[in-house]
């Protein structure tokens, strides 16, 4: 057997392992943070597990490889199967399907670890009671709660909020009855039957936390499940006493943590009123105001038009992912650039549907890094473009944000497009956004429509600029 080569000196070589996979997961998070950085991070990332995988199988404490390998195959299998087939735009609901997978581990190995506790008692069988009861009962939450993200975004479960009278009032009420049955269980030195209860409260806790939350804030679910799933394997890491678990739950954890209050602030949205719920996808407000008319513009006139400009600035959206057309984006942007024109890209926080999502497509296309900015690096530009570009975007360029205090998204920071000398919408029709709003850039005086796909429609620039 493989562990009858290890001895005691080995375990410190396994501590050794896990701490050195720890440190590789820290650079993989620091790596993924920059573009330019993004493909080492990855690569830090692979290596740490890969690390972190060979110090588990030849862990003495692993007697059967059978299993181990069979569950390697069979996750390594699905895992790669899907990260094959999944497309950019699915991403969020892919990932709300592994945080269930996560908690459900969760469960699983607290329910392991509370049967198999061995000789523990006083404060040690106490902290491990702890440790089990909130481990199941944050793996539960994450549970469900992911299931439910994951339908509605498949479009399996309805987007809208469930909006149950009281509902606030419940989940108060669960958290505080699943508290006393913590104490008790603790007091009762563990009984399997309030484990259980406790298990079916969370589980349904869980579906309910979500059901509540209507689909347009369930990217930030996911973020924030992302979150629950890393304090679930840290929980998980306590009860395992395993340091590494502890450390990549804390990292997973944290990171999930912050980036849900980065999207929050980015859409102008208060953290607890996501959480809290109840805020619907249909939100359509200012609908019968007159906004005045709009221009139309071809394929060839904005062709002319960047012909004679001199900085040329392209706010992408989740349209040029619908589209996908990053790839005629880079060649229109190579051609121009060979022209001598000045052009660069401005990345809105929240653009697309996941984070980061208009970065990972243009690198993608191969555009270069150093011209992609972000929104803050680039707002104060506009002012002296010729002009702007807006491809498939659209709540990320509203003015109303700014300039209209009544507006669903005032107060929401955006690419500030307008004050640009010309600004060329690429859409398909006078459709709103993601928010449902409405937009009075389209119908500014310096703003002209260029409908259609925006595919085809750089395609046609492309062919008028040659
Ligand atoms: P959106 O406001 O969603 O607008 C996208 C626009 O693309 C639509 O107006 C649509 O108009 C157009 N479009 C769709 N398919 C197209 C195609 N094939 N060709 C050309 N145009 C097409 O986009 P945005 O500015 O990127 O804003 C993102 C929104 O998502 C924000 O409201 C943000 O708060 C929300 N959100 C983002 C995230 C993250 S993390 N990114 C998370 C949660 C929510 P037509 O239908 O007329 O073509």
């Amino acid at each position: 057997m493989m562990n009858d080569f290890l001895n005691v000196n080995d375990i410190s070589f396994i501590n050794g392992a896990y701490f050195l996979a720890a440190v590789l997961f820290i650079f993989s998070l620091a790596g993924l943070s920059k573009q330019e950085s993004a493909e080492n991070g990855v690569w830090y990332g692979i290596i740490g597990i890969a690390i972190a995988l060979m110090a588990t199988i030849i862990n003495p404490s692993v007697t059967s490889f059978i299993y181990l390998f069979m569950a390697m195959i069979v996750g390594g299998a699905i895992g790669a199967y899907f990260a094959l087939k999944v497309e950019m735009t699915q991403m969020p609901e892919l990932v709300a399907m592994l945080h269930s997978f996560v908690g459900l581990a969760a469960v699983a190995v607290g329910y392991n670890s509370f049967l198999e506790h061995g000789i523990l008692s006083g404060m040690l069988l106490n902290i491990h009671l702890v440790e089990v009861f909130l481990g199941v009962f944050i793996g539960a939450v994450t549970f469900t709660g992911s299931v439910v993200a994951f339908g509605k975004l498949k479009g399996l479960i309805s987007s809208s909020p469930l909006m149950l009278p009281h509902r606030h009032k419940m989940n108060l009420l669960a958290g505080i009855i699943c508290f006393v049955l913590m104490v008790h269980f603790v007091q009762q030195n563990g009984e399997l039957s309030t484990l259980i209860a406790m298990t079916i409260i969370a589980l349904i806790f869980g579906w309910h936390l979500v059901a509540s939350i209507g689909g347009a804030d369930m990217p930030v679910v996911v973020s924030m499940l992302n979150s629950y799933s890393g304090w679930a394997a840290a929980a998980a890491g306590f009860m395992l006493g395993n340091d590494l678990l502890i450390i990549t739950g804390a990292l997973v954890g944290s990171s999930g943590a912050i980036l849900s209050y980065i999207m929050c602030k980015a859409m102008n949205r208060s953290f607890i009123s996501v959480i809290a719920g109840g805020f619907g996808t249909e939100v359509s407000t200012n609908s019968n105001q007159d906004y005045g008319d709009f221009s139309e513009t071809s394929a060839d006139e904005v062709a002319h038009m960047l012909n004679n400009a001199s900085s040329v600035i392209i706010t992408p959206g989740y349209g040029m992912a619908v589209a996908q057309a990053q790839y005629p984006v880079n060649e229109m942007t190579k051609k121009l650039r060979d022209k001598g024109i000045n052009v660069r890209f401005g990345i809105h926080p929240v653009a697309g549907r996941l984070p980061g999502h208009m970065n990972v497509l243009l690198a993608e296309a191969k555009v270069p890094y150093d011209i992609v900015l972000e929104m803050d690096e680039i707002n104060d530009d506009f002012k002296n473009t010729d002009v702007v570009l807006v491809i498939g975007a659209n709540d990320t360029v509203n003015p109303a944000a700014a300039e209209d205090p009544a507006s669903p998204i005032a107060g929401m920071p955006v690419l500030e497009v307008w004050h640009a000398k010309q600004v060329i919408v690429f859409k398909r029709s006078m459709n709103t956004g993601y928010a449902g709003v409405q937009n009075p850039l389209f119908f500014k005086d310096n703003t002209n429509m260029l409908f259609g796909d925006a595919k085809d429609s750089v395609e046609d620039i492309v062919k008028g600029l040659n």
